[in-house]
């Protein structure tokens, strides 16, 4: 049974505050967790209690959700036995008692949930991986590592926020990371050449003066083949557009490039990156309002393109749910603090799953040395996880864990490989 709760105000990668839980059971198994934060943030997510105390962290600090913690929600959970996670997060859903988790803040049901579900399995002297998962828990993802920032993540024009490259022919995770990290430094020595500089946006990818989504992806293409690899066979594109943050008064309005393109034009756009470059999946293609550009999206390019649905869902069952309904994508990006808990976004997979839709399980743009998220993605076996680029080490330390985890398995490891996307071509 949970016998401590502490919370704690740390900084993330980005220097903002954030909130860590420590969790203790009767039997002095500890589990510990930090919370991330977005700053592509879709309008439904769960809410993000933030002091606004200027005084403070220029009014980010999470006082108040750290003393959620240490008063009201410690006193509601301490007894609870630990491996009954749904009884953990209802609980805590319940005293909260909003739609949005915003009394309490996701922030602080987050940290609670899951440093509840790493004591459990610390008990079980499990790694989480097997203790969510059980035996089963042997599928290494693959990863989109983002080795070109755009949008809100960097300071340059590009419009589309992430360009991602995904080692879908690797033989291995630990391969896989060999030739992202390749490709990261050959693309590096190229927009030096191309008199490029190469500072790093907040997920690790450079951040160079370019426009265009062709001139980004040009410079990937050409920095697989000089690696020795074919794009789209050994690693394939992957992009974020992050369509919510430049749709504007019904239109996308490209500020770098200087156009405006109609959600009609935005997606014969994309379509015509599709047929120009070896792009597998999408991500928030059409803005998170923009249903009917989703679906006729989806409708045009679903069979040939994975079309990951992150602001449009937000990790939510019911919106997943109305999404499938309506025709909207084929996959959902999964966030943790999109939703505030362990049980709900098991949930949201499951839902995924049973629907045919691929799943993502992904990092925010703001993260910790917290690498939780790369034992959901072996937990689940969804395949895939999105955590960054082949620097900086809040990204790095994801893909660390997963060489640990794929290492711990052994034999029983397998990678997940190009039919994690559901590729079809
Ligand atoms: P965020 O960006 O964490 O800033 O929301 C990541 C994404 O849009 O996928
Ligand atoms: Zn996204």
């Amino acid at each position: 049974a949970i016998s401590r709760v502490i919370a704690r105000e740390i900084i993330d990668s980005r220097g903002n505050p954030t909130v860590e839980v420590d969790v203790e059971l009767r039997d002095g198994s500890l589990g510990r967790a930090a919370v991330p934060s977005g700053a592509s943030t879709g309008a439904r997510e769960a809410v993000e209690l933030r002091d606004g105390d200027a005084a403070r962290f220029h009014g980010k600090g999470v006082r108040r959700a750290v003393d959620a913690v240490n008063e009201s929600i410690a006193d509601a959970v301490i007894g609870l036995d630990a491996e009954d996670q749904a009884a953990v997060d209802h609980t805590m859903i319940e005293l909260d008692g909003t739609d949005t988790k915003a009394r309490l803040g996701a922030n602080a049901l987050l940290g609670v949930s899951l440093a509840t579900a790493k004591a459990a399995a610390a008990a079980h002297r499990l790694p989480l991986y097997r203790y969510l998962g059980g035996v089963d828990a042997r599928l290494l993802p693959v990863p989109m590592m983002n080795i070109v920032n755009g949008g809100a993540h960097a300071d340059n024009p590009l419009d589309f926020q992430e360009f991602m490259i995904a080692p879908i022919g690797a033989a291995n995770f630990a391969e896989a990371v060999r030739m992202g990290s390749e490709v990261f430094h050959t693309l590096r020595r190229d927009l030096l050449d191309a008199g490029h500089n190469v500072n790093v946006g907040d997920e690790g990818g450079f951040a160079p003066e370019l426009r265009t989504a062709d001139e980004a992806l040009e410079h990937v293409v050409r920095a697989i083949e000089r690696s020795g690899y074919k794009p789209g066979t050994d690693l394939t594109l992957v992009m974020d557009p992050a369509g919510s943050e430049f749709f504007r008064d019904g239109v996308y309005d490209y500020r770098g490039e200087g156009v405006r393109r109609t959600p009609a034009e935005h997606a014969d756009h994309l379509a015509g990156l599709v047929d120009r470059y070896p792009v597998a999946s999408l991500e928030d293609p059409m803005a998170e309002d923009d249903h009917e550009g989703w679906a006729a999206l989806t409708a045009r390019l679903g069979e040939r393109c994975q079309l990951t649905g992150d602001d449009v869902f937000c990790t939510s069952e019911t919106l997943l749910r109305a999404g499938i309904r309506d025709g909207i994508a084929n996959s959902v990006l999964v966030k943790v603090n999109q939703i505030g808990t362990l049980t709900e976004t098991l949930a949201t997979v499951s839902t995924a799953h049973r629907a045919g839709y691929t799943v993502v399980m992904s990092h925010r743009s703001g993260e910790t040395e917290d690498t939780t998220i790369a034992d959901l993605a072996v937990a689940t076996g969804c395949g895939q996880i999105k955590t960054g680029s082949l620097s900086r080490s809040d990204r790095t330390a994801k893909y660390n864990q997963l060489v640990r985890i794929e290492e711990e398995l052994g034999s029983q490891a397998r990678y997940a490989g190009r039919e994690a996307l559901g590729l079809r071509r």
